[in-house]
Formats: C-alpha cells, structure tokens, sequence
C-alpha cells in the first residue's frame, strides 16, 4: 500500500486558514483522494482536553515550558492514533497547524528558540514532518484586531465553559515574532514550505493553493 501524504496549514490566528483547508480537502476528494481533515492541539479525545486546557483564557499562569510541554504532548497522541495509521493505510492527511506552530508560538513567540522544540519533535514525533505545508502568509495587525474582535464578544471563559482566547490576548509584538519565525522556517525550509499571500482574495488564494499542491505532490486520477 503506498504511504498518504501529510499536508498542513499554518499562519496566525485569523488567517482564513481553516477555511481554505476545509476548501482543498473538497479538490481532493473531488479528485479521488481518501482524506482526513484534523487539527491541533486536538485531534484525539486526550487531544481536545489538553486543547481546552491550553487555549482557555481561564488556564491563568501556565508557564512557557508547560505550554510547549503540552502542545507536544497533544502532537505525540495525535502522530500515534491519528496521524501515522491514516499514513500506512494510503489516505492523506491534512492537518491544520502542526510542529512549525510550536516553534512560531511558543519558540517565537514565547521566546523559548527553535532548537528545544525541534529537539523535542525529533523524539516525540519520531521527526515525522509534513510532505507539504502551506504557510498563509497574512497581516500581525488583521490577527491583532481579529482577537480584540473575538474576546470582546466571547466574555470570558470559565471552567464549566471554557474559552479559546489565550493566544488571542497576546499583543502586537508576540504576533510580530510568530509571524516572524514562520518567515524564517520558509526561508530555511523551501522545498516543504509553500508561502501563499492571505491577504489576496478567498478564491485566488484558493487556486493558488490547489496549483501548488497539484505541482509538488501530483493528484492521483
Ligand atoms: P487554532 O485553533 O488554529 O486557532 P485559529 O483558528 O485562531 O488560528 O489554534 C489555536 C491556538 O493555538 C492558536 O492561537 C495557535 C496556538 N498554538 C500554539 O501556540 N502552538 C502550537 O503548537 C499549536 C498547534 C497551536
């Protein structure tokens, strides 16, 4: 049986990306491929509950490590009963956001450096790297605002009802390093790493998308 491809989606927050992540999905079962569309942090039962923990507003003074921690944790349960037998089973996976947001998030971001989290994938995820990853390269400011926009009209989270708005109480210059290090991972990456311009309309986007996809994987049928 030939392996699946691995394809995920990365940017900032509000980037358009899961919408154009549930659009490629539709060229490709269109186009004869068995697919799967899952995310992260998530992705598995343990998965979503360690997701609610990280993102929820309410998870007050987690620390970096425990952060990164987490995420890698989230990862190694999805790789293990998601990710690798959808692989060995010849069905593609598309997955939105992957290790390239750890090391955006938490080593950009929180400033922890790439090295540690790219340590930590080589042992946790047994170095299992996308075939393809599409960065939506898009505006800090549009991912700034878009937070304010989504906390002022969620409230507040709490425990019996949590919230995704950690990450989007963060301000302009965490968003600036996240934004950067994904530019940087590109640049170091050229060959897994395709850069799409977001701020371009849906459709275009979308086209230029599917375009690459078909370039760098080919599209069975
Ligand atoms: P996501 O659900 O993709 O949010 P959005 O639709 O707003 O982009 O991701 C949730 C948040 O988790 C997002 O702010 C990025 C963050 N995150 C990390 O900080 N590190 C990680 O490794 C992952 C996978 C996500």
């Amino acid at each position: 049986m030939k392996r699946g491809k691995f394809i995920t989606i990365e940017g900032l927050d509000g980037c358009g990306k899961s919408t154009q992540l549930e659009r490629l999905a539709t060229v490709l079962r269109a186009n004869g491929v068995d697919l799967i569309v899952t995310r992260e942090p998530g992705g598995t039962a343990v998965g979503e509950k360690i997701r609610a923990l990280i993102l929820d507003s309410a998870t007050l003074g987690l620390a970096p490590w425990t952060e990164l921690a987490l995420m890698f944790a989230s990862r190694a349960q999805h790789i293990k009963e998601v990710i690798q037998p959808a692989l060995t089973e010849g069905r593609w996976v598309l997955c939105d956001r992957f290790t390239d947001s750890t090391e955006a998030y938490q080593g950009g971001g929180r400033k922890l450096g790439s090295e540690p989290v790219l340590i930590l994938h080589r042992t946790l995820c047994q170095d299992l790297w996308p075939d393809m990853t599409i960065l939506m390269d898009s505006e800090v400011a549009a991912s700034v605002q878009r937070a304010r926009r989504r906390n002022k009209a969620r409230g507040k989270g709490d425990d019996a009802c949590p919230d995704e708005g950690r990450f989007e109480r963060e301000n302009r210059a965490f968003f600036g390093r996240v934004h950067d290090t994904y530019l940087a991972i590109a640049e170091r990456e050229p060959k897994r790493v395709f850069v799409v311009d977001a701020r371009k309309k849906l459709e275009i986007v979308h086209k230029e998308i599917v375009a690459a996809v078909r370039e760098r994987l080919g599209l069975p049928g």
